[in-house]
């Protein structure tokens, strides 16, 4: 069995020949060189199975092309600056059986390629591109397969020494030219996340809807994936997560096949890819519609915290100000209830600096989102400033994920009411000039919105 491609709902290729063009004049401006940028491999999942090829991000953004056994070549020197798709041929015969392929005449015309070449091409064509560039874009390590036949390459070249022709001397990581680009999103790729962030909350929402005691943690995940793909998106941009009662405090929790019981609070953490690009959200809720008042007042103290968060979220915040907002709301929440003892703690400011809070809040407060769900990109200054490099600034174009959480596991100190609950509330947030956008806005949130979608 074959895999399949997918394709994308937009036909504007043009915002991917424009990177391209952008990445060539950094090169050009480092010195000039070749970039080699491959997509995914397709995976066997069992047998004659494969796992849903998905491309590579680096290079679907640099090209909008899904095909498998592909890669792109960028020649940036003194003498012309070039993008070559290398990529499978048409093959009639395999068309009938796996569907179309582009094949590289149709390919270059249809992704703006200068020109595009039979894959099977790629070692044949290669030492004569490498020969005499200054300097190698590729991201050595991420793909062994492609690291050992580019070293075969390169002695290639060196074997021509004698002609005057050298191997590039080298070396830059082109991930540090392509992740700040993919940090800061243009239009066309906000409309996208926009775009996948709405169908997520509205499948967030169905969920909600369609949540009794007595169905399982699956058939809400099914509500999900419905409407995820009766919208138009490809795939979940990451294994969604459906737990309810004590399940919600295990982080990572994936098997989804627990029964719902009255009482419970679920959450559910599910985000669609629309066009490769991810969304992102949880939303926790009473499996009866009703919060108790234990899960009130621990919801009402993440919700504070993701304000507190979404307040720090404009340009000029640094990166973690967010999670510092974040935290003092919580652990003070924590404080309050009687879930961190005073005595034992100190106060605030102590109960921050031992990390006691990490009792119930062990992860960071977000990430960055984009064509991954935890995407590229550094989340610290590029200089030292005294021996340590400061998180970054948010600039307008950024997107992030705003994500605090407390969840209580049972033990002896902590007061029984809060046992087993488990709550997370994460939002999608475009930084903008003066601000930011909540690009998942319109998927309940407060307790009212909550109970109110939830009311039969
Ligand atoms: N769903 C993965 C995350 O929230 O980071
Ligand atoms: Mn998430
Ligand atoms: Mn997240």
């Amino acid at each position: 069995m074959s895999s399949s491609t997918c394709f994308s709902n937009f036909a504007d290729f043009t915002h991917y020949q424009t990177r391209r063009q952008q990445v060539l004049e950094q090169m050009q401006a480092q010195g000039g060189g070749i970039a080699i940028i491959p997509t995914a491999y397709e995976m066997t999942r069992n047998s004659d199975n494969f796992f849903p090829f998905r491309h590579d991000s680096y290079f679907y953004y640099l090209s909008g092309f899904t095909e498998p056994e592909a890669v792109i070549v960028l020649i940036a020197n003194a003498s012309e600056q070039r993008s070559i798709l290398f990529c499978r041929e048409k093959n009639p015969e395999r068309e009938i059986w796996e569907g179309f392929r582009f094949g590289p005449t149709a390919a270059r015309e249809h992704f703006g390629f200068d020109s595009a070449f039979a894959i099977d091409t790629l070692t044949s064509t290669m030492p004569d591109l490498l020969g005499d560039a200054r300097t190698l874009f590729y991201s050595t390590g991420r793909d062994p397969q492609l690291d050992a036949r580019l070293h075969g390459w390169m002695e290639a070249v060196r074997a021509r020494s004698r002609s005057g022709i050298s191997a590039p001397a080298t070396t830059v990581d082109i991930r540090e030219l392509l992740d700040e680009m993919r940090l800061r999103k243009d239009t066309s790729e906000i409309a996208l996340m926009q775009k996948a962030a709405s169908i997520s909350g509205i499948a967030h929402t169905r969920a909600m809807q369609i949540a009794l005691p007595g169905r399982y943690e699956y058939e809400l995940e099914a509500e999900l994936l419905h409407e995820f793909r009766r919208q138009g998106s490809q795939a979940p941009a990451y294994g969604s997560i459906v737990a309810t009662g004590a399940n919600a405090c295990i982080l990572h929790y994936s098997s989804n096949n627990a029964q719902i019981n009255d009482g419970d609070l679920i959450l559910i953490d599910a985000g669609c890819e629309y066009d490769s690009y991810a969304s992102d959200i949880t939303r926790t809720f009473p499996a009866n519609g009703k919060f108790s008042e234990a899960q009130k007042t621990l919801y009402d103290i993440v919700l504070a915290s993701q304000q507190a968060a979404l307040d720090c979220a404009r340009p000029g915040s640094r990166y973690m100000d967010g999670h510092h907002a974040a935290v003092r709301v919580l652990t003070q929440g924590m404080l309050d209830t009687g879930l961190l003892d005073k005595n034992k703690t100190g106060n605030l400011d102590e109960a921050i600096a031992s990390g006691a809070f990490r009792q119930f809040y062990m992860h960071g407060t977000g990430h960055w989102l984009g064509l991954d769900v935890h995407d590229t990109g550094s989340y610290r200054e590029t200089k030292k400033v005294d021996d340590e490099k400061p998180y970054r600034k948010l600039e307008a174009g950024m997107v992030i994920t705003i994500e605090p959480g407390i969840y209580v596991r049972p033990a002896e100190d902590v007061p029984e009411q809060f046992w087993n609950i488990g709550i997370r509330i994460e939002d999608d947030i475009l930084i903008t000039a003066d601000g930011h956008l909540n690009l998942s806005r319109d998927t309940p949130k407060t307790v009212a919105d909550i109970e109110n979608v939830m009311k039969r």
